[in-house]
């Protein structure tokens, strides 16, 4: 296993949308591995294979206090919604440091294949279904700083590119 460099906001190749996994091979598992390496390493919550510059649709997520909870969605299709909506706050690792308030459904459900190759169908409620919604917006091509106002955003596009630069504010 080995841990994968994770984009930063605004690398562009964030933006890319990542296209449908053929299948799961060994490679696909290989990089489901690394994945969940790289995302307890980080000590996310969830990470998309376009965070670490694979532009294929494929998530990872645990959200369990213990870490042993992992969940792996290929392809992942959201297939129902909730009506009600909420405010949540959201952070991202390839957003370090920023955390801010988004709506989204409150519980959906979604199909996808699991690691195996599997097709399943997860119901998600809070937590959890946020992960899953700001996670498949990643493969998208979207950021949850997307949502914000552009002041805002632009705040945090410059502070970004400060840390990159290695500055301090
Ligand atoms: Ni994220």
């Amino acid at each position: 296993m080995a841990l994968l460099p994770i984009l930063c906001y605004p690398d562009p190749k964030l933006h890319r949308i990542a296209s449908p996994v053929p299948g799961v091979d060994a490679s696909v598992r290989r990089l489901i591995a690394d994945m969940l390496e790289t995302m307890y390493d980080a000590k996310g919550i969830g990470l998309a294979a376009t965070q670490v510059d694979v532009h294929q649709r494929l998530i990872v997520i645990d959200i369990s206090e213990q870490r042993d909870q992992p969940l792996v969605l290929v392809n992942p299709g959201i297939t129902w919604t909730s009506a009600e909506k909420k405010l949540n706050e959201e952070g991202c690792l390839s957003v370090p440091g920023i955390y801010d308030g988004v709506e989204r459904f409150d519980a959906v459900a979604v199909s996808a294949l699991d690691r195996d190759g599997k097709a399943r169908v997860v119901e998600a409620s809070g937590l959890l279904a946020v992960c899953i919604q700001h996670e498949m917006d990643h493969l998208m091509g979207r950021i949850f700083v997307e949502y914000l106002s552009p002041l805002k955003r632009n705040r945090i596009k410059t502070k970004m590119r400060k840390l990159q630069r290695g500055e301090r504010d």
